[in-house]
């Protein structure tokens, strides 16, 4: 990559018509990220196991009362850029996406609670993150790649689809 790059690179500097060869040529398949936030409380437990095995597994999360985390989202995008617009996905329908299927949802909700997702679903970060995506994905252009990022705190996070 390095020679061929650099020499590629003065060749676009002087000559401009080269970047535009090359970019009708090779993919031009770009990532656009969006990130969200929200709070949400959980309790992390089997009601088919006893205390004992819930407290084993879980421990802190299997406090009865819940707890709360503030969750971080990363939801990135990934397409073709349309030459016309020169956007991959205009951002402010993933914003709006986000925000109707993801926060307006369990923001400031009890998730085991609160939700029909995880009534019966465990809401560890590794399940809300497959939900979350399972909620974006139905409402985004199905040419466009997937992808989403969950903190649960900022040194733990969650990726689906790995
Ligand atoms: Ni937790």
């Amino acid at each position: 990559m390095g020679a061929s790059y650099k020499s590629f690179s003065k060749l676009f500097n002087h000559f401009p018509c080269f970047l535009y060869i090359e970019r009708t040529i090779e993919s031009m398949k770009v990532a656009v990220i969006r990130k969200a936030h929200f709070n949400a409380a959980h309790r992390l437990y089997r009601p088919d196991w006893t205390n004992e095995k819930n407290d084993a597994i879980f421990g802190l999360c299997n406090n009865p009362n819940y707890h709360g985390h503030n969750y971080e989202l990363e939801v990135k995008v990934s397409g073709e850029i349309d030459p016309e617009t020169g956007y991959v996905i205009d951002i402010k329908i993933l914003k709006d996406i986000i925000k109707a299927e993801v926060t307006d949802r369990f923001d400031h909700k009890n998730l085991n609670e609160d939700t029909i997702e995880f009534k019966n679903l465990n809401p560890t970060a590794e399940n809300i993150v497959v939900v979350i995506h399972q909620l974006i994905r139905a409402k985004l252009d199905p040419k466009l790649d997937l992808s989403v990022r969950l903190y649960e705190t900022p040194r733990n996070f969650v990726e689906f689809p790995v």
